[in-house]
């Protein structure tokens, strides 16, 4: 059995296409603001992809270039500017920041009715808790495409490999929400083969290339790959090892083209929520 290829790049494509109509009846464009400190070849071309998308839908973009050597302090400034400016709905520091700057201290800092990233703690706090707010983009994005996948959720076992606050903690949380059974592995989890073998889902989000292999996966899982694994070749890979896990799998998301352009509608849908919310109680 081949699996079937979950194509991130036509359901972004959708969800966008459908924010067209809720972007058109607002009284001004939703604004979003990028925050990029430093020169991360890879950053930079996530923040340009970011852009490409907020342009072609519409929404008011601006990104704010910061050099490698800014002070917190600086950076703070920039987001205390940004949560007063009533043009802007939505604002997003790339990580990872450079290693002198505290990004716990700055994503704090960000305005949480602001938070097009969902990882300000009180959206954390709110989406643990199964109440609304700005949801992470990249677990919410891997949400869509496992509804996607066609499979039923409900009371299957998951597994999710990686414990970051961006990706692992808040996946963990709204497949728990969607009644999976979740397994939260990390780099200190015993045996994690076993555990996969065992998983009707399995999300990677660990940032080791092909980390996963074919034959543990259990036969017909979906599998959501959140690695992007730039090899030594140039190549893109990621955390599982594709070619063996599409032979076993049911359906599987394909790297590059599966999670990575839903982050990016997921930021989009975030900015124009922020945006209704915003422009709903100004009008009060
Ligand atoms: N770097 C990698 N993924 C993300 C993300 O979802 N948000 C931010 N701000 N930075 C990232």
């Amino acid at each position: 059995m081949t699996a079937r290829s979950l194509n991130g790049r036509a359901l972004a494509r959708q969800r966008n296409q459908a924010l067209k109509s809720r972007i058109a009846a607002l009284p001004r464009p939703p604004g979003l603001a990028v925050v990029l400190v430093g020169e991360d070849p890879a950053s930079q071309i996530y923040v340009r992809r970011k852009g490409v998308v907020a342009g072609r839908l519409g929404i008011a973009h601006q990104q704010i270039d910061l050099p490698a050597d800014a002070t917190q302090e600086a950076l703070l400034a920039v987001i205390d500017r940004l949560n007063d400016d009533t043009s802007v709905d939505g604002i997003l520091v790339q990580l990872p920041l450079p290693r002198h700057l505290d990004a716990t201290v700055v994503m704090d800092r960000i305005d949480p009715a602001k938070d097009a990233d969902g990882l300000h703690p009180t959206n954390t706090g709110l989406l643990v808790q199964g109440r609304a707010g700005l949801i992470a983009c990249t677990p919410h994005g891997c949400m869509h495409l496992l509804r996607e996948s066609g499979e039923e959720l409900s009371g299957r076992d998951a597994v999710v490999i990686g414990r970051s606050n961006i990706v692992g903690r808040p996946m963990a949380a709204l497949l728990e929400q969607a009644n999976c059974t979740v397994t939260l592995c990390h780099s200190r989890t015993r045996d994690l083969e076993s555990i996969v073998r065992r998983s009707d889902v399995v999300v990677a989000a660990v940032g080791r290339p092909n980390l996963i292999r074919g034959e543990w996966i259990k036969p017909g899982a979906v599998v959501i790959d959140v690695g992007m694994n730039r090899l030594e070749d140039g190549s893109l890979a990621g955390d599982v090892f594709f070619d063996e896990a599409r032979e076993v799998a049911g359906a599987i998301t394909p790297v590059p083209g599966g999670v990575g352009p839903m982050t990016i509608a997921m930021l989009m849908e975030n900015t124009v929520r922020a945006a209704e919310a915003r422009l709903g109680r100004d009008a009060m």
